[in-house]
């Protein structure tokens, strides 16, 4: 499976996420998006509305956790995307004007709260997007679904401007609703979708903030075109150039490359080493690494794949030994208080990004003992946001076996997954919380290589 080998350098190969609040003019932008770019449309509030249709369908209390939960792992959806519209099926019927209705938008967002609602429809847009080509539409497709998504658009609107259109839309429908009656609806699906727990409404980091409120339609959805195409052409030109030499790629120093080569090839050869994705590498750029950790090789044989000369931080009691000090610096190891960061493990960080390497992190901050994915540690967000690079999520398996690798009963597998990028002119006044929704979706990106090695 060679799933995260996408050349990116193409505008009909991207991924495009658009999202933000009810009534913001999502679909409306997203939809003609699609159909000015040539990329497939999905909608993904469409897949929890159809699943809120059959629990009321089933008479099930839309605040059943489980019952509900149930209903979204047994339906199934498919949708054919061959057009640039494309249908939704929910158990190979086709969707319609119901799952637009007042009954269903008032308990849409209570059943979409659910987390296990909420994995079920992630694993399908996934399934159905992974491969590019789409522009998505939703709460959570910039920062949950897709967070490597390569140009993420937030819509705000004001709730007045809000109110009108879903009137209209209404209207069009048939469907009578009083301006006050909408107007409460918005408020209550704003509050469910930006409070729940699992994969909330918010705005992701990297995304452009477009506020659609006095503006009209051909305006907006100019607005972000612009926006798409520009970010489109600086992908491509960040894409390494035919024919000549990535200057990124391998160390600068001959003795960093040598050794790196050596681990890979004795990677290989006595574990069955596998790499995937290292198309994320053909990018001109250094990057802000961060993988899972489950055991203590991980840093050699994760950062003998990544073809950077990249740095990574060690528990500073490895360096009290003066020959494995002296070993570890020439690997590029850079001490770290496992307490917290402190000045000269940032310091040492930003000298080595300074010098156009790379750095690699377990933002897990210890092994795992179950080889799973554990949460991070505070500061992840903070250190990939500062440190301005381009963020790559890594997945390691096999490594906590490596006689069973040797002996071929397991395997030993890095994945490298795709870029998180924060463009240019994206920066928000809340810092704090982009630190933390950053953090998220590297954890998220990573969650997703590990259901890759899992699958
Ligand atoms: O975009 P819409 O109004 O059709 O979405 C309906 C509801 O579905 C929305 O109130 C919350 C939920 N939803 C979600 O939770 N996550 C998404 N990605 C899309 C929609």
């Amino acid at each position: 499976m060679r799933d995260n080998d996408i050349s990116i350098n193409k505008l009909r190969d991207m991924i495009v996420t658009v999202d933000g609040p009810a009534g913001s003019g999502k679909s409306t932008t997203a939809q003609a998006l699609s159909e000015r770019l040539g990329l497939t449309y999905l909608d993904t509030g469409a897949m929890y509305r159809a699943v809120t249709w059959k629990v009321l369908q089933s008479g099930i209390d839309p605040d059943d956790r489980e019952a509900v939960t149930n209903i979204a792992e047994e339906t199934s959806l498919e949708i054919d995307i061959s057009d640039s519209a494309p249908v939704l099926f929910v158990d190979g019927v086709p969707t319609g004007s119901e799952i637009r209705g007042p009954e269903v938008s008032e308990a849409v967002s209570p059943v979409s709260r659910h987390p296990g609602v909420r994995r079920a429809m992630i694993r399908f847009q996934r399934k159905a997007g992974n491969r590019g080509g789409i522009v998505a539409e939703g709460r959570d497709t910039g920062s949950t679904v897709f967070p490597f998504a390569h140009v993420k658009i937030y819509l705000v609107a004001d709730m007045e401007a809000r109110t009108k259109r879903r009137v209209k839309q209404l209207k069009q429908m048939g469907i009578t609703q009083t301006e006050d009656e909408i107007r409460h609806n918005l408020a209550i699906r704003d509050e469910i979708d930006s409070g729940r727990e699992y994969s909330p409404l918010v705005r992701p980091v990297g995304a452009f903030v477009v506020d659609t409120s006095g503006i009209t339609i051909e305006d907006q959805v100019t607005i972000v075109e612009e926006i798409i195409r520009r970010e489109s052409s600086r992908l491509g030109d960040l894409y390494e150039p035919k024919g000549r030499k990535n200057p990124y790629k391998r160390g600068r120093s001959a003795y960093f490359s040598i050794v790196q080569m050596m681990i890979k090839f004795f990677a290989r050869l006595l574990f069955g080493l596998r790499i995937y994705g290292s198309e994320t590498l053909r990018f001109s750029e250094s990057f802000f690494f961060a993988s899972n950790h489950i055991s203590w090789y991980d840093s050699t044989l994760v950062g003998s794949t990544l073809e950077r000369e990249t740095w990574f931080v060690a528990k500073k009691e490895l360096f009290t030994n003066r020959f494995l000090s002296w070993l570890l610096r020439k690997q590029h190891a850079i001490p770290i208080d496992r307490k917290g960061f402190n000045r000269s493990t940032i310091k040492a960080i930003d000298n080595a990004f300074k010098r156009g390497d790379s750095v690699l992190m377990f933002p897990e901050g210890t092994r795992s003992k179950t080889g799973r994915l554990k949460d991070f540690k505070p500061g992840i967000g903070m250190l990939a946001y500062r440190s301005g690079k381009t963020i790559v999520p890594a997945y390691i398996s096999g490594s906590n076996a490596l006689k069973d690798c040797f002996l071929r009963r397991r395997r030993l597998e890095v994945r490298i997954g795709r870029a998180i990028r924060i463009p240019d002119g994206c920066e928000s006044d809340d810092r704090k919380r982009d630190y933390a929704v950053l953090s998220s979706m590297i954890h998220e990106a990573m969650k997703m290589l590990e259901d890759e090695t899992y699958a």
